[in-house]
């Protein structure tokens, strides 16, 4: 028998200072659809993941609470593992990035790299808030575009023109924490040589499963210069201490996906499984689902620092758009930023799992919701067509035979010709073109229903014949439902009682 296929499965890393909204829900459902289509056809499958649990807003959120960072993050993971429970999202392990594992690999790959020279030192002056005695990240200084003026601009970059600078530039800069003018101090900070895996990583780029619109990206960054990558961070921040440093912390974006393999590695203690995974290409595969915001992150520097620190680097990594509530970006402001916790007080967490199976594919275009258009298309697919089926069916039976199933199919051969979509439905989700796989199911729903339509069983005298019919119905139902399954898991779960 052929060895089952290993694959390790992971959705980025949700921030501990915040809720699940649906935004991050597209990505935990599309990841949860593929693991479970994988795992269904018989490969050996772990999906991972865990709370992003470092980092300047979450320290300053506990402090606006008057509670220290781990409590929040315990209690978000809390919130956070729920909701995703809630959602049919099947996590095989749940960790956090502030953990023991995770500080401890954190600590072995910088040594590698140092080890391998691709850490080097350099001063640079960056700007400090003398009230709340800390370092700013860019998010936290605001002031004039350098390039059009614009008012109230962040330090990275302007919302109005696009233009993207240094924090130092902005025209009369200002602490967002104290509304102070900061001031520029002088700080000794470790950058990752990020320009050294040019070469590796144009090669990296060319080799690997990325889809065509993420390759252009990468390339296009590749034909700039790269740029080293500064992963210190002052004191006071929420973080791992970089090894023999004192005030010196590892940059939130250098420890969290390095919580992959931490993460993999609690599970592999636990399961007596995928322990080298990570080792070599040869022990299986790995992919990483991600929304297109953080393709920089996932496809330049960690596939260099893995190689880098003398680990192998995924086979692929899957971008997704970003979900848009009613053609808008989700904001607070126009009541369009919708908890996860929310959205279950109204409706169905199937409808919604559905709905985005029916809106995603193999590419990073955004993705719409609007509820008026997920309730049509739960009402005209799922009740109309699909639970229509079962229920005429049911119903024939019900009349006729008490419930009891024939041995017999009515039309064996239609049967056969109806199961060959199978293959193709397959396909479709193997290559996570879950729109076209729903296309394809209600397709053939379809069909069952036709098949009904003509057969006329309401009409006939034949007890035998009309038991037949529905039988033959209600075998379509069931695969109907088998092939839903990796999108719709509690309908079989209910379909099979
Ligand atoms: N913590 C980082 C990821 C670290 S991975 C080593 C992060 N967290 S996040 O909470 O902001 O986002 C988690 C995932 O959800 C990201 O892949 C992000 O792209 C995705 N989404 C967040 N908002 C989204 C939408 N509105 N729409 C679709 N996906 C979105 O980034
Ligand atoms: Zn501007």
């Amino acid at each position: 028998m052929k060895a089952k296929n290993k694959i390790l499965v992971t959705s980025a890393l949700p921030y501990a200072n915040g809720p699940i909204h649906l935004g991050h829900l597209v990505e935990y459902i599309q990841t949860d659809i593929w693991v479970r289509f994988k795992k269904s056809t018989g490969n050996d499958v772990v999906y991972i993941c865990a709370d992003d649990a470092h980092g300047t807003p979450i320290m300053l959120k506990a402090k606006e609470q008057g509670i220290s960072p781990e409590t929040l993050i315990t209690k978000m993971k809390k919130n956070h593992e729920k909701d995703f429970e809630s959602f049919f999202i099947n996590f095989d392990h749940y960790s956090s990035t502030n953990s023991e594992k995770n500080k401890e690999l954190c600590e072995e790959i910088f040594l590698k790299l140092k080890k391998n020279k691709f850490i080097s030192q350099k001063n640079i002056s960056q700007f400090y808030d003398d009230q709340e005695k800390m370092f700013l990240p860019d998010r936290y200084i605001k002031g004039e575009c350098p390039k059009c003026g614009a008012k109230e601009q962040y330090g990275d970059s302007c919302e109005n023109c696009g233009a993207t600078y240094s924090p130092t530039e902005l025209k009369n800069p200002l602490s967002v924490l104290s509304n102070t003018k900061p001031k520029t101090k002088d700080t000794t900070h470790f950058f990752f040589n990020l320009k050294n895996f040019k070469d590796y990583l144009i090669n990296w780029t060319a080799q690997n499963n990325l889809q065509p619109a993420i390759k252009n990206k990468l390339n296009e960054w590749l034909s700039d210069n790269l740029n080293d990558w500064d992963i210190t961070r002052d004191a006071p921040y929420f973080g791992f201490n970089i090894p023999g440093e004192k005030d010196k912390f590892f940059y939130v974006w250098m420890d969290a996906p390095i919580g992959y393999i931490a993460t993999l590695k609690e599970f592999s203690e636990k399961n007596k499984k995928f322990e080298d995974i990570w080792d070599n290409e040869d022990n299986g595969e790995i992919y990483h689902f991600i929304g297109k915001d953080i393709a920089y992150f996932h496809a330049l520097f960690w596939p260099s620092i893995l190689n880098g620190a003398g680990y192998r680097t995924p086979n692929g990594i899957f971008c997704h758009g970003f979900l848009t509530v009613d053609g808008k970006k989700m904001s607070k402001s126009r009541g369009t930023f919708i908890k996860a916790s929310d959205y279950l007080k109204y409706l169905d967490p199937e409808f919604l799992r559905y709905y985005f199976a029916s809106r995603l594919n193999d590419n990073i275009e955004d993705i719409d919701l609007n509820f008026d258009d997920l309730i049509s298309k739960i009402n005209s697919d799922l009740i109309g067509k699909l639970i229509n089926l079962a229920s005429r069916c049911s119903t024939f039976l019900e009349k006729n035979s008490n419930l009891m199933l024939s041995e017999q199919l009515d039309d064996a051969e239609q049967f056969k010709i109806f199961v060959k979509d199978i293959e193709k439905v397959k396909e479709l989700y193997s290559d996570r073109k879950f729109s076209n796989a729903i296309n394809k199911i209600m397709s053939m729903t379809d069909k069952a229903n036709q098949y009904i339509n003509e057969k006329k069983p309401w009409a006939v005298d034949d007890l035998n014949y009309v038991q037949k019919i529905a039988t033959q119905g209600l075998n379509y139902f069931r695969t109907l439902v088998i092939l839903l399954s990796p999108v719709m898991p509690d309908l079989l779960k209910h379909s099979e009682n």
